[in-house]
């Protein structure tokens, strides 16, 4: 299984924040955005992860997470000349991919809640099996975002992208499993009317050939579209009050390597040397005497 961080886009929502640094490198709370979405697919046990991001911020992301190794993963780059849309991904990541199955999170999305590592499990072994795996979560602005219509056994009866008239309050989150061959079909995609390759349209495709399947996200999951200035402090404050609260750092790359076997207590240790001025250091430091 392969990863694909797509951390690419404008950020012109953001402006002027974004104006001179990537949206995906400004920090929630306590750490980089893309922290989160590369957790998210280190828990899904993926090693290999293309990120992909505008020319001009590449060199950035790979002053930040080089190549992974900081973490246990292998991390390649690639470019996007022009946000020409989501589903995009799978076209420039053909390579990459190759004959794998292949996960895709959006840069600015952030999950943290209970039974996510079995959620992601589930949607490895769907992709294994030739099915594509959807997440879906309840909003009250369903306008705003990809949404998926259920039936009352909770299969996608339909998926639309930013509807006028919602058929329901589920959210299609920006993590998308695919079984082998999604480039193939992503390249058969035609531009929407807004200029875009979107994932819906490709979603569409798995929803018609009976291959699309939804995990639904419970009530006090924790999940954030981080790409408006209230979403972003909202996420701040929510991961801090959960920090304080546990008194541990959430989705911390370093720690998840650690724990998978990824990195050595030696790396870990070294790491947190040289984060060790601060909260997300003595947090690391606490975990390598915890271990034996
Ligand atoms: O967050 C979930 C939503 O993400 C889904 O519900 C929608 O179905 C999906 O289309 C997407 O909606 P957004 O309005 O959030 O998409 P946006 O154009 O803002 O792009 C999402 C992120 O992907 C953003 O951080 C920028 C990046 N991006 C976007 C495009 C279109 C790229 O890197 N390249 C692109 O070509």
């Amino acid at each position: 299984m392969k990863g694909i961080i797509l951390a690419g886009g404008t950020g012109s929502r953001l402006f002027p924040i974004t104006e001179g640094v990537s949206k995906q490198l400004i920090p929630i709370y306590d750490k980089p955005m893309i922290y989160y979405p590369l957790s998210c697919l280190m828990l899904a046990n993926i090693k290999d992860i293309l990120i992909i991001t505008t020319p001009e911020d590449q060199y950035s992301f790979m002053r930040l997470l080089k190549d992974g190794r900081d973490f246990g993963v292998n991390i390649t780059y690639i470019t996007q000349s022009k946000p020409e849309g989501l589903a995009q991904a799978f076209i420039l990541g053909e390579d990459f991919i190759g004959d794998s199955e292949s996960a895709m999170i959006l840069g600015d999305n952030i999950f943290y809640g209970n039974n996510f590592s079995d959620l992601l499990d589930n949607a490895c072994k769907n992709a294994k099996e030739g099915y594509a795996t959807i997440f879906g979560n309840e909003v009250k602005d369903p306008e705003r975002f990809g949404i998926m219509e259920l039936d009352n056994n909770l299969n996608v009866v339909s998926v639309e992208e930013k509807p006028k008239k919602p058929k329901s309050n589920w959210a299609i989150t920006g993590l998308y499993f695919y079984p082998k061959g999604v480039s193939k079909l992503a390249k058969s995609i035609k531009k929407s009317d807004r200029g875009e390759y979107e994932i819906t349209t490709l979603n569409d495709f798995y929803l018609k050939k009976n291959k699309l399947k939804a995990q639904l996200l419970e009530e006090g999951f924790t999940w954030f579209d981080t790409g408006t200035f209230d979403s972003q402090l909202d996420a701040s404050n929510m991961i801090r009050t959960i920090e304080i609260n546990k008194d541990k750092v959430i989705c911390c790359p370093e720690q998840i390597g650690y724990y998978k076997g990824w990195i050595s207590k030696n790396d870990l240790k070294n790491r947190a040397k040289v984060l060790s001025k601060n909260s997300y250091g003595k947090y690391l430091y606490k975990i390598v005497e915890e271990e034996k």
